[in-house]
């Protein structure tokens, strides 16, 4: 039997006097799917996304990341974990504005202390940000810097990308080009995704769709 990728073991996120955001959250993602979470404004994706990604951890309950406990882990292991296996992608791209597009897709291997060179330039011509590689981030629109997000997740060449409403603030043609992105992220580098969208057009492109109601998952 293969392990999957990602497993989420009953999650629960609470905080104090507020009601439950989580409430006993479990499913697993197979290496290679492309998974998107939906529900309405305020369900808890983001709360969900970032308890998979390490960067907020449950009140209760279980990441197991590549066989990887998360609960066992300190803030250098779950930062060590995210470096290695995981790329993130939000709403509002959150690339450094003053840096080139090619310095933003360069910089998880600048932080993990690889070369760029290939890598890098074979990302820009994928996800088709070549000709603004010279420019500042502050100077490109929002379709061109979400596919320079991207392609920055992709850097380190993560096994999985979560990725936060990464179409919220683009129009429809800039929406499927960035759905294409990922797919490609998907077909050419096996990379798994998890998206989170209150969009259920998008929830339509995944190879499976969970949708978040009440604190809990439906299928
Ligand atoms: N630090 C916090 N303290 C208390 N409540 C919080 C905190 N963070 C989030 N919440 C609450 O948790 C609930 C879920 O928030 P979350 O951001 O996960 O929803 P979401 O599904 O991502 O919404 P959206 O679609 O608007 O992005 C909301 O009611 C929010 O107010
Ligand atoms: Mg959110």
């Amino acid at each position: 039997m293969t392990v999957p990728l990602i497993q989420v073991e009953g999650v629960v996120k609470k905080y104090d006097d507020r009601p439950t955001i989580l409430d006993g959250v479990t499913f697993s993602v197979d290496g290679g799917a492309f998974v998107t979470i939906y529900g309405k404004s305020g369900c808890g994706k983001t709360t969900l996304l970032n308890i998979i990604g390490g960067l907020d951890r449950p009140s209760a309950g279980e990441i197991i990341i590549d066989g990887l406990r998360l609960g066992e882990m300190n803030e250098d292991g779950l930062a060590k974990t995210r470096m290695n296996k995981i790329g993130f992608v939000f709403q509002d791209y959150n690339l450094l504005q003053d840096l080139t597009i090619r310095e933003n897709v360069s910089l998880p291997l600048l932080l993990s202390r690889k070369k760029d060179g290939k890598r890098v330039d074979d990302l820009l011509r994928r996800f088709d940000i070549e000709d603004i590689a010279k420019v500042t981030a502050n100077k490109v629109s929002g379709g061109e810097a979400q596919r320079a997000a991207i392609a920055r997740a992709m850097a380190n060449d993560p096994k999985i990308i979560l990725a936060d409403e990464p179409t919220g603030n683009l129009d429809a043609e800039n929406t499927q080009n960035v759905i294409e992105m990922f797919q490609l992220a998907r077909r050419e580098f096996g990379t798994t995704i998890v998206l989170a969208t209150h969009d259920e057009d998008i929830a339509k492109h995944a190879t499976r769709s969970i949708r978040l109601v009440d604190g809990k998952t439906k299928d």
